[in-house]
């Protein structure tokens, strides 16, 4: 009885430093209890759970047998019979799962490599991934890491995006780190390798916190800021202290264009008359101050209340088609943000979209708009930006001009937030006119001159 009471006693007291230990050291308690009995699960589970999502294969496989064979007694007509035994042959088939190599553990699940058996495609794996999933009860199962003969898996147990916390920023020029990636690292933009970005999403998805983010992360840094925001320049004003120009109608829209097609074709006879493909290959004290364009609600640069309207639409098309087709090369770059950008809005805007080489799809209302915005990618990136719940605003599909592609979630900046940012770092907006009158240097305000 004793010897009960002590052993219930022992179970009861580890059961409870158990619990504490994952209560109050969750990472230890991961990597110390919880992944070795998932590692053990896993291992002892995926024979079973590739035969269940079609990733085996039947291997014909030859065997080596010892038959009974029945023979009739020689001397004996009677029914006895002698039992002989021969070796044989036999071709059987053996179900085989694809080889798995080793787990190793991640901060919020695992990955693991598997040998493609002959004839298998990672998309195989893409698709049996939510399979996958369902069967080790953990968030998501993505590839993440495809090889000649090989893919990575990379297991989550929870949502890496319910609570976004980022990196400081490391104030590296032009980058920016909005958010996280849905594999635990930092979202990263940078716009000298990916110069413009289309950012788009039904009402409410999240798309001006995201371009809060943008600024809030670019107002410390030497740039210029540019606003166009023809919701009557609600969106933007606030930032006014660190935007070197801000378009609220479109008459100012149509000059500020024009403003900024004219900088792109200077900087150009600059970068031919030194040689240099690009500003960065210019010598440094004639590299100039490097321009981000903000556009809200994009469809409101292209409508049309009449007729007479027509000519400035057509000139603001073109406008900002020049400016993302050269700006790529002489520092200016665009993000435009819009509900939906497609051609309903007018010919222009197909060519526009087509050199926003960076891609975030917010929440969707109509699969066209994710069509619109990803149409080009991997359709299972579709497929994640139509299954982004409205509960979780912020959350996005991003994608690079090397066609790979993220969930993402932007960190939360309030409004006030990036305000105080732009306030903060008004000292630093560099003077419009000033920009555009010459072809700028680094000016001296900036830390990097000194
Ligand atoms: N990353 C995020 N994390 C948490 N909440 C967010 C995030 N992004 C947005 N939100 C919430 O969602 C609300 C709507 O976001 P936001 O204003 O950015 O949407 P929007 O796409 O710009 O909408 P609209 O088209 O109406 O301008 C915000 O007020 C904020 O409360
Ligand atoms: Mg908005």
């Amino acid at each position: 009885m004793t010897d009960l009471v002590l052993v219930l006693g022992a179970l009861a007291a580890a059961a409870a430093g158990l619990w504490a230990w994952r209560r109050y050291h969750p990472v230890s308690f991961w990597y110390g209890v919880a992944f070795p009995a998932r590692a053990v699960l896993v291992y002892l589970t995926w024979h079973h759970v590739a035969s269940g999502c079609k990733l085996t294969r039947n291997r014909r496989r030859f065997r080596l047998t010892l038959d009974a064979i029945p023979v009739m007694g020689p001397a004996s007509r009677s029914a006895a019979t002698v039992v002989e035994h021969k070796r044989r042959v036999r071709r059987i088939d053996v179900e085989r799962s694809p080889r798995l190599g080793l787990l190793r553990p991640t901060r919020l699940g695992w990955r693991m490599r598997l040998r493609l058996h002959d004839g298998q495609v990672p998309a195989d794996y893409e698709k049996a991934a939510e399979g996958i999933a369902h069967a080790w009860r953990v968030h998501a199962v993505r590839v993440v890491d495809v090889r000649p003969g090989y893919v990575t898996l990379w297991a989550t147990m929870r949502d890496p995006l319910i609570d976004v916390v980022t990196t400081p920023e490391t104030g590296d020029l032009l980058t920016v780190r909005p958010g996280k990636l849905e594999n635990g690292r930092d979202w990263v933009i940078d716009f000298r390798t990916v110069p413009h970005w289309l950012n788009a999403g039904a009402t409410q998805s999240g798309k001006s916190n995201l371009a809060n983010a943008i600024i809030k992360a670019l107002a410390p840094q030497p740039v210029a800021l540019v606003g166009f925001d023809l919701k009557g320049g609600v969106e933007f004003t606030p930032y006014a202290p660190r935007l070197s120009a801000l378009a609220t109608t479109r008459k100012e829209s149509v000059d500020l264009l024009s403003d900024l097609v004219g900088e792109v074709e200077a900087r150009m006879a600059v970068c031919r008359a030194h040689g240099a493909r690009n500003v960065w290959t210019l010598p440094e004290h004639l590299q100039p101050v490097p321009v981000v364009v903000l556009v809200d609600e994009v469809a409101e640069l292209f409508l049309m209340a009449d007729k007479s309207e027509k000519d400035e639409v057509t000139r603001t098309a073109t406008a900002l088609l020049r400016v993302a087709q050269l700006g790529r090369a002489f520092a200016v770059h665009l993000i435009v943000c819009g509900q939906r950008i497609g051609s309903d809005l007018g010919p222009g805007v197909t060519a526009l979209r087509a050199q926003l080489s960076g891609r975030v799809c917010h929440r969707v209302n109509d699969p066209e708009t994710a069509n619109m915005t990803l149409g080009d990618l991997d359709p299972a990136a579709l497929d994640a930006a139509r299954a982004i719940p409205a509960e979780t605003p912020g959350v996005c599909v991003v994608a690079g001009q090397d066609g790979s592609w993220h969930r993402a979630r932007s960190v939360y900046v309030p409004e006030h937030s990036a305000e105080q940012a732009a306030r903060d770092h008004a000292h630093l907006t560099p003077d419009w006119d000033a920009l555009i009158s010459s072809v700028p240097t680094v000016g001296p305000d900036w830390p990097e001159a000194a």
